[in-house]
């Protein structure tokens, strides 16, 4: 990577798009490495689209419907806006449809994902409710590499969050949010500032950013980069 280029980096949503706006809030710090060119849902009517917008992100919708359950045409066209805009990094952040292999293949190793809860623990859907109904003592979120198998590429980062014994699925789906909006921009740096297209060893970043209480506006390790995450009670942007 040339010093001082930022990678260039979309983010596919399908829905509310927090992680969306975390990680374009982080990206306002002229010293965060990777910049957003694109914001790109399979619903129109997803809510990010329009945080999106407000963050001066460019969007684009690329409706599964519209073709109709031909997932290689649907994945053709997603390629095409990311080429167009010249998209060097995928970030999943709630996008609700499984890859075929031409995505998957076409873009090894530059896709990351989201997932609320500590891998490999509650692949899947409902992960909170799992996680409670398990006896879960911890839980947490994971950023890890997007591959074939949904939610088994490898792990980049991962912050967990003690389970309470009052928790509600919901309680907890809120505090485990406030770990995914401060992980998903701190794992993106790590691995934007590794060699570009050389995805890291599997031990070189598993991060915990320390809990709100304890340090409210540092989860940067020590030898990281100044950069601006959101705080972790602030209201989203
Ligand atoms: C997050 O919990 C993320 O971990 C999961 O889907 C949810 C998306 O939320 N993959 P948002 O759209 O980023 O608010």
């Amino acid at each position: 990577m040339t010093v001082g280029m930022k990678q260039r980096a979309a983010v596919l949503i399908s829905g509310r798009g927090s992680n969306m706006a975390a990680l374009a809030a982080a990206a306002r710090d002229p010293a965060y490495p990777v910049e957003f060119v694109l914001v790109l849902s399979n619903r129109a009517q997803a809510p990010g689209l329009g945080l999106a917008a407000a963050l001066g992100v460019p969007t684009a919708v690329v409706e599964h419907r519209a073709f109709k359950g031909d997932r290689a045409a649907h994945e053709a066209a997603i390629d095409a806006a990311l080429r167009a805009a010249d998209v060097q990094i995928l970030c999943f952040a709630g996008y609700m449809r499984l890859l075929t292999p031409f995505l998957v293949e076409r873009w090894a190793g530059r896709m990351l994902n989201i997932h609320p809860s500590l891998l490999p623990a509650f692949p899947g859907l409902d992960t909170h409710a799992r996680a409670l109904a398990a006896g879960a003592k911890l839980h947490g979120c994971t950023v890890h590499l997007v591959t074939q198998t949904m939610d088994e590429g490898p792990i980049l980062a991962q912050a967990a969050v003690p389970v309470l014994a009052d928790d509600t699925a919901e309680t907890l789906a809120a505090r485990v949010l406030v770990q995914e909006h401060i992980l998903y921009p701190l794992a993106l740096r790590l691995f934007a500032t590794h060699h570009p297209g050389t995805p890291p060893p599997a031990d070189a970043a598993l991060l915990n950013p320390q809990p709100p209480e304890v340090a409210p506006n540092n989860p940067l390790p020590p030898d990281g980069a100044p950069h601006s995450p959101l705080p972790p009670d602030a209201p989203l942007p």
